[in-house]
């Protein structure tokens, strides 16, 4: 029957399997950066970003080389940044470790790669055998084999791996342009999570898993896969002064252990700051309570102008740009929205 489940999506996967670029090569870093990239974005928005930082930096060297600023600015509009800096600083484990770590161990020594991420790696350019759990691949079993075992558990989690790798078929590779069996299906699973189990409207009437889902049998595909709800979502309200003097304007960098580590923003204030500066400047409120969502938290963003000729005093962590040379720091998109804003108003 487990063999009935692979050998049915792998054919599956030759008809209805996305043809990626990243799937066209062997290069460790062209799939790494595929992987990375693809953790938190759809393959539609991130082949773009994909084929323009294997442009500009087409081996990890050339990435390792580059400079933080670069590689932020160069993923800006994907969000979760940290994926960025992990990316970066890889980059340089790699170019340490002297070749491209190639057992599923070592690729989970990087930075930004967990289980899933070095399965996949360890599937995709070195053709080892092991299963790739993702969200496609949680939703695909619990439906199919009926399971409604948390996926956010430690049970759950342990269970789902231990049933991916149970159903990873066996095979060598015929030749070394061909993936083995193993990783053939991994690309099948997730294809057919993304393209026909989908979350909200699977494709039930056309699937050629239908006879043998006790999901569909038990109608309970909508149910399925349970997950904990957990997460707590908190708000929080933020100042922003963007000032204007002569052409320039003072941004600074976020330091670690907070929200946006490393990406730009204007003058930030507190209640107190804000009052203090509303005491000696006209300040102009721009937009108020603008809502921006991130994953644990739900911003609300004040932001105000200050237009001078003469610079304020400002803590030693802010420095003076042109106005026009802001579009070479990486920004948050909030704060880059509200740049463009404010700076096409006046
Ligand atoms: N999502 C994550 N990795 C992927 C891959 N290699 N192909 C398609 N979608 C993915």
């Amino acid at each position: 029957m487990n063999a009935d489940f692979s050998t049915t999506l792998l054919k599956w996967y030759q008809e209805y399997g996305r043809d990626l670029p990243w799937r066209q090569t062997h290069d460790p870093y062209a799939i790494w950066l595929s992987e990375i990239i693809l953790q938190q974005t759809q393959v539609k928005q991130g082949w773009d970003y994909w084929t323009r930082f294997m442009h500009r930096w087409s081996t990890v060297e050339a990435l390792a080389s580059a400079t933080e600023d670069e590689v932020l600015r160069e993923w800006q509009g994907l969000g979760y940044y940290s994926r960025a800096r992990n990316l970066h600083f890889a980059a340089k484990q790699i170019v340490a470790m002297g070749h491209f770590p190639d057992t599923l161990e070592d690729i989970k020594k990087l930075k930004g790669v967990g289980d899933y991420t070095a399965a996949a790696i360890a599937s995709f350019a070195f053709g080892i055998p092991a299963a790739v759990v993702d969200g496609n691949v949680y939703r695909v079993l619990a439906r199919h084999f009926g399971i409604d075992t948390p996926i956010n558990t430690t049970e759950g989690k342990k269970l789902f791996a231990a049933m991916a790798q149970e159903l990873l078929p066996a095979g060598q590779s015929p030749s070394s342009v061909v993936l083995p069996p193993s990783s053939q299906y991994n690309q099948a699973i997730m294809d057919f999570g993304a393209i026909q189990c989908t979350p909200a409207s699977p494709n039930c009437m056309f699937c050629p898993l239908i006879e043998s889902c006790i999901a569909f049998r038990e109608n309970r595909v909508a149910e399925l896969p349970v997950k904990l709800k957990t997460l707590k979502v908190t708000e929080r309200h933020l100042s922003y002064i963007y000032i204007k003097c002569n052409g320039e304007t003072a941004i600074h960098r976020r330091g670690p252990g907070d929200i946006w580590q490393g990406l730009w923003e204007p003058l930030l204030v507190d209640e107190q700051q804000l009052s203090q500066f509303s005491h000696h400047y006209s300040l102009r409120l721009v937009k108020k309570g603008v809502k921006h969502v991130l994953t644990h938290r739900v911003l609300f963003a004040d932001f105000y102008l200050l237009e001078t000729t003469t610079k304020p005093t400002l803590p030693n962590d802010y420095v003076w740009i042109l106005e026009s040379d802001i579009d070479n720091y990486a920004l948050p998109r909030l704060i880059e929205i509200m740049i463009e804003h404010i700076t096409s108003k006046i």
